[in-house]
């Protein structure tokens, strides 16, 4: 592994291909506080949270960095559960507005850095690096790998990348049914690795249209990926419901998002040596 990690380091140097990542900024920049207001959406705590911190597990005394942490929903949740050292890090100077808000108003001691998470490099050796939707913002393979080189990084052998990221295993035709969810999005019929997908939410009550896009890339890109930059061990987890959302809105009621998960789990291990 040293061998292959030593000719990556050398790569990295090379990766040329930032394209998009910058328009990204502004983007996240303008729907910063609409995409907060999606946190109403009761797929959101029930299935989204539910399903990231259970992969996440107990963050008790343990390090953690969050990517793509928005304005910290999760970030926060961590140094709240015992994590010793919380650093947020984004892309969008306003969600990290958003999250250094929260954190003037009640102190938990996280750090934010405004920061692309291609171009991170080394900010410490951290026990758990976590993100919810940040891999699939890479638009390309080269980027995909980027990413996951900068996770890597970031992370003490022996410690775990955990994620949950955008993931469609269904024919486009059914993403219809998701539309009572809040969520909306379009597949091309037949997708290509790098496709843009357009997603909408609907925010509860105005029903305001938040609207982004991810980029798709299959599976088995991401597990060549994963085992290209070093890691070992890689799992995929597949959304849950929380017995507080079966109980408000009934299992019927979440059938169509768990045939039709829009996200997936994804857990990598650094080996040791
Ligand atoms: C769908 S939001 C999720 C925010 C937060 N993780 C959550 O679950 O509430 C995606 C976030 O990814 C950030 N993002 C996109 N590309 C990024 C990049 N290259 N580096 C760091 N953050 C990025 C955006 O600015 C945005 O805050």
């Amino acid at each position: 592994m040293g061998k292959k990690l030593g000719k990556f380091r050398t790569l990295n140097q090379h990766f040329p291909d930032n394209r998009g990542i910058l328009s990204m900024t502004a983007h996240y920049d303008r729907i910063a506080h609409l995409y907060v207001k999606t946190q109403d959406l009761p797929y959101r705590p029930h299935i989204e949270e539910y399903t990231y911190l259970q992969i996440i597990g107990d963050v008790a005394g343990l390090s953690v960095l969050d990517l793509a942490c928005g304005d910290g929903l999760y970030t926060r949740q961590f140094k709240e559960k015992g994590a010793s050292r919380v650093v947020g890090v984004d892309i969008s100077p306003k969600m990290i507005e958003l999250a250094r808000e929260q954190e003037n108003e009640h102190p938990l001691g996280i750090e934010y850095i405004v920061k692309d998470a291609l171009e991170l490099g080394k900010i410490g050796e951290f026990d758990r690096v976590v993100s919810s939707y940040l891999l699939s913002y890479a638009q390309t393979r080269s980027q995909l790998l980027q990413m996951s080189w900068q996770i890597f990084l970031n992370l003490k052998p022996g410690g775990c990348f955990l994620s949950i990221n955008t993931d469609y295993q269904f024919p486009h035709a059914e993403s219809s049914r998701l539309k009572k969810y809040g969520i909306a999005f379009k597949l091309p019929a037949s997708i290509q690795e790098g496709d843009a997908i357009a997603f909408t939410l609907k925010t509860v009550g105005d029903r305001q249209d938040v609207k982004f896009n991810n980029y798709y890339f299959d599976r088995t890109t991401y597990e060549e990926v994963f085992q290209e930059v070093g890691f070992s061990e890689i799992h995929w987890h597949q959304v849950i419901v929380s017995p507080e959302g079966i109980k408000e809105k009934g299992q019927e009621f979440w059938q169509d998002f768990l045939d039709h998960p829009i996200f997936v789990g994804i857990e990598c291990l650094k080996p040791r040596e």
